[in-house]
């Protein structure tokens, strides 16, 4: 049966989340947002009123559409519904990849044999993630990054647009990994991380 889903959260990665649940064959009911008004819609779904108004529509599959990561961690705390876990139809998810609920697999992302995706994570347009990666919870891997195998990124990371990490690298939790870094060593500290190879910020 169809899911009618309500997404948390209404800007420019709502918009991308959405489209992917559509995809997916199901659809979005619509969309809690503090910022927006009653009057808006966003692609053409309604808003139907602030992230407080959740219970009125527990129901409803809930996704939470919002990049930041520590953000997307305070609403998967307070909001206790049932996830969505939305993957699209030209992302390539293995059989023997997991995925937790929450999570989003954008197109053209790669999910290889053996890998683990936490609860409400961002698998972001075109992003690699290879054989045995071990991705924590509320981590987003952004559009055209890679991850080489059995790399292990903790809770909440953030790695940048096209960065690439080599193969069994651990990188920390609450680590941003910045735009086009190349991660060649364990990060055990957790901060900002950019360049060829990367170094702290
Ligand atoms: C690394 C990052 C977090 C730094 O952000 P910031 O702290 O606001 O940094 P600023 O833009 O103020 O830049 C500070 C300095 O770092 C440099 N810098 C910023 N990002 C850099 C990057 N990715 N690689 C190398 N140098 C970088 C800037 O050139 C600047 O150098 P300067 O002081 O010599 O002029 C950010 O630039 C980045 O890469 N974020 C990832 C964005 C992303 O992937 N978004 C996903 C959307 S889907």
């Amino acid at each position: 049966m169809l899911d009618e889903v309500i997404v948390i959260g209404g800007g420019g990665h709502a918009k991308v989340v959405m489209d992917c649940i559509c995809a997916a064959g199901d659809t979005v009911f619509g969309i809690l947002d503090d910022n927006l008004s009653t009057n808006d819609t966003v692609l053409g779904f309604p808003v139907l009123g602030k992230t407080t108004d959740f219970e009125k529509y527990r129901n409803h599959p809930f996704l939470i559409a919002i990049g930041n990561n520590n953000i997307r961690k305070q609403f998967a705390q307070v909001l206790n519904v049932t996830w969505y876990t939305a993957i699209h139809p030209r992302a390539v998810v293995s059989r023997y990849a997991r995925i937790g609920a929450g999570s989003v697999i954008l197109p053209m992302a790669v999910v290889n044999a053996g890998a683990s995706v936490g609860k409400h994570c961002i698998i972001n347009t075109g992003a690699i993630i290879e054989h045995d990666d071990r991705i924590e919870d509320y981590v987003h891997i952004s559009p055209a990054a890679a991850l080489g195998g059995t790399v292990h990124i903790g809770e909440g990371t953030h790695v940048g647009i096209g960065a690439a990490v080599r193969n069994n690298i651990t990188v920390c939790g609450g680590t941003t990994v910045g735009a086009g870094a190349v991660v060649v060593k364990n990060i055990t500290e957790s901060g900002i991380y950019v360049g060829v190879p990367a170094h702290r910020q």
